[in-house]
């Protein structure tokens, strides 16, 4: 298959922010409360047991969550970057997890094969995401849960101040589109998800310019965050929260499940996941 123009420019991009934050992994930052606050909502909603692939994983910070309620994480994503901050989240955590380099428009893995699927800041990032929520929800098992967070280009109250002191929000030429919650509803329920639900989300306080340059102020912005999470969380789904919200947390299950099947012998399906001849680098844990 031809390599796609479009596809390669993003890449180069993401390979530079990638590059470039490769020290600041494990920093208990206000995306590090975000993460959890995330992870405590969705939390709720995981089976006991299962596969779990994350589209677009990057450092895979929710990945590893996941895996540590002994649920298989597996992290796909096209920067080598990404693949190799993927792998040593999984690897301080303890977590057993498989990193997979490929392209989310033609997700390597076979058809009902995972237990669950989610994106977090990745949907954002194109025009029509339909393609890669076709995918998503192909390999998604009937019954299967699909969860992702969109950060759409927004107002937000946390990134109200990012303009000042060259602010934090440089995305090096990665597109970022505007979405609305109704918009997003209405495109999963299309292509094959129900019981849908679109929460805007995400009220935090702003991130501090120039002083947020300090790895102790960002942690202790972090910690502040995470301390009060409660406070802004129960904003969720509010008018204000479509306002002052950074992100949408959408989650639905995958249409047509049968009474009684379930993720079970994860161990044994986790091998069983590639499509034949699929052409991909899997690195294992
Ligand atoms: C905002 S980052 C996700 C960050 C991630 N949630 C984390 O915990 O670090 C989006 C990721 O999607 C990946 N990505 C973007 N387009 C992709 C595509 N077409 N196929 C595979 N990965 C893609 C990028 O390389 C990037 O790592």
């Amino acid at each position: 298959m031809e390599p796609d123009p479009v596809a390669q420019a993003g890449q180069g991009s993401w390979a530079r922010y990638w590059a470039a934050r490769s020290g600041h992994s494990g920093e208990r930052d206000i995306w590090w409360a975000l993460d959890r606050t995330k992870f405590e909502w969705l939390r709720r909603q995981l089976p006991p047991e299962g596969i779990c692939l994350e589209v677009g994983c990057g450092s895979a910070r929710l990945s590893t969550l996941v895996g540590t309620e002994g649920l298989r994480a597996v992290g796909l994503d096209y920067c080598a970057e990404a693949a190799a901050l993927a792998q040593t989240s999984f690897a301080r955590a303890g977590v057993r997890g498989d990193v997979v380099m490929g392209e989310a428009l033609r997700l390597p893995f076979r058809d009902d094969s995972v237990d669950i699927v989610l994106s977090t800041g990745l949907l954002e990032h194109f025009e029509d995401p339909a393609p890669i929520v076709h995918e998503m929800v192909r390999v998604l098992r009937p019954g299967g849960l699909f969860y992702s967070d969109v950060v759409p280009k927004k107002f937000s109250l946390m990134c109200v101040l990012d303009g000042i002191g060259k602010g934090q929000h440089d995305h090096d030429g990665i597109p970022e589109y505007a979405f609305k919650g109704p918009q997003l509803l209405t495109m999963l329920r299309r292509l094959g998800l129900e019981a849908v639900r679109v929460v805007s989300s995400g009220v935090f306080p702003p991130r501090l310019p120039i002083l947020g340059r300090i790895r102790a102020v960002r942690e202790a912005q972090g910690l502040f965050c995470y301390g009060t999470r409660r406070l802004w969380s129960a904003l969720d789904g509010t008018a204000l929260a479509e306002w002052l919200g950074v992100y949408y947390l959408c989650v639905g299950r995958k249409t047509g499940a049968s009474p009684g099947k379930s993720g079970s012998q994860t161990a044994s399906r986790v091998d069983n996941l590639r499509r034949p001849k699929a052409p991909v680098a899997v690195l294992k844990d």
